[in-house]
């Protein structure tokens, strides 16, 4: 044995025991996936039926779950073993529920990350920097949403702009921070159920046509969304945008009609940095709040290397398919992204923590949130 070869051997023996624990032989040979939506148990059904016509390994069983908590709920107890998730959820699962991840999605080929989540100002805004926003004006596309709620109020709550107090009431603090804003959705009943969530977070808002709508949750107030909120900076009511690094590219160069995307142009903006500094909008690798990752597999613990083994050889089966089924695809599901998102390029391993896959910028916005009432 020459010395590559017994130092292989060597680790290949240290890991065995590990890997047995891990990944047994004996264990069970079924998988229950928890599906939220006729979609989804269809799409579940499919790969399950396809799935033992091609004799692979392993039995898919589709359990209808009632909504994410309801998932996170039956994995843990044993009613389920798996679901896939988007990554404030995953959050939840690991810290409230103990879970852990199987796999993830890859969306390029290399990494985890979906997008990344920048602040987006006008070029001719001087004086503006992250690091002292407040009493300033700003456009998020919506309440709730990882990129206009979750990432910015996570990163103004860490840096200390924002401070939640006791009361741990996330709307008000930011009601106090911000001089206007808008964040569609922020006075809907089912957000504000007291009705004292504050007014100035609607106005940055514009409604429709006929001002009605205003604050709405949805793309009547033409300021929700991403391209809303990107439209409200350009137009001058807010100085600083949350949005996705990608908004802005989706709607230059005629990608979208409306007169006030036709008059924008790249030079137009620029991105504030965490450190306080600006950059190019398409320097949004370095300069960005956070990394938000790929949906992932959430499974119990000793469940990790058991799910993955078998989606590992459900992807090699049909993940690359050009037909019959195909595990990527949502076609003929009446829907986008059922069961993994339409754009996923492959499942990769999660071998480390759940924090390993939600990552460094990511964890940290989320701590901000851990308040009373978080799980
Ligand atoms: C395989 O999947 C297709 C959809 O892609 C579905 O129509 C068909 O019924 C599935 N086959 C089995 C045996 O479940
Ligand atoms: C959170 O705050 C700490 C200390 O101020 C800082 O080092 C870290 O970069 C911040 N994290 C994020 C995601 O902004």
């Amino acid at each position: 044995m020459d010395r590559l070869e017994r130092r292989l051997t060597v680790a290949f023996l240290l890991l065995l025991p590990l890997l047995s624990i891990s990944c047994a032989a004996h264990q069970k040979t079924t998988v229950s996936w928890c599906v939220l939506s006729d979609a989804e148990e269809q799409k579940c059904l499919d790969l399950a039926g396809n799935a033992t016509a091609r004799n692979i390994r392993g039995t898919l069983e589709c359990v209808r779950g009632e909504d994410t908590k309801d998932c996170l709920d039956k994995i843990k107890d044993g009613k389920a073993d798996a679901a896939s998730m988007f990554a404030d959820d995953i959050y939840a699962a690991g810290l409230c529920h103990g879970l852990e991840l199987a796999a993830g999605e890859s969306h390029n080929g290399e990494d985890g990350y979906s997008y990344y989540v920048v602040a987006m100002a006008r070029r001719s805004s001087s004086d503006l920097s992250l690091l002292e926003m407040h009493e300033r004006s700003s456009c998020h596309p919506g309440i709730r949403t990882t990129v206009g709620w979750t990432v910015p109020i996570g990163y103004l709550v860490n840096t200390s702009q924002i401070s939640i107090g006791e009361q741990c009431n996330f709307p008000r603090a930011v009601g106090n921070f911000f001089g206007y804003s808008c964040v569609p959705g922020v006075k809907d009943v089912q957000h504000d159920p007291k009705g004292n969530n504050p007014k100035n977070l609607c106005e940055a808002c514009i409604g429709d046509d006929n001002d009605r709508h205003i604050c709405a949750n949805n793309p009547r107030e033409r300021h929700y969304g991403e391209s809303g909120a990107l439209r409200c900076v350009a137009e001058n009511l807010g100085d600083v945008a949350f949005v996705k690094h990608s908004t802005i590219f989706d709607n230059l160069d005629g990608k979208n009609q409306e007169s006030w995307a036709l008059d924008l142009e790249q030079e137009d903006l620029k991105l504030l940095c965490p450190d306080g500094t600006e950059a190019n909008l398409d320097e949004f690798e370095h300069c960005h709040l956070a990394a938000v990752p790929a949906n992932a597999v959430v499974v119990r613990v000793e469940d990790k290397c058991r799910v993955w083994k078998f989606l590992e050889r459900l992807q090699n089966a049909f993940g690359n398919a050009n037909e019959g089924f195909r595990l990527f695809s949502s076609a003929g599901y009446g829907k986008s992204n059922v069961l993994f998102d339409d754009d996923t390029h492959h499942l990769q391993r999660v071998l480390g923590s759940y924090t390993s896959w939600l990552g460094p910028t990511y964890t940290t916005v989320l701590q901000a949130f851990e308040c009373e009432g978080f799980c």
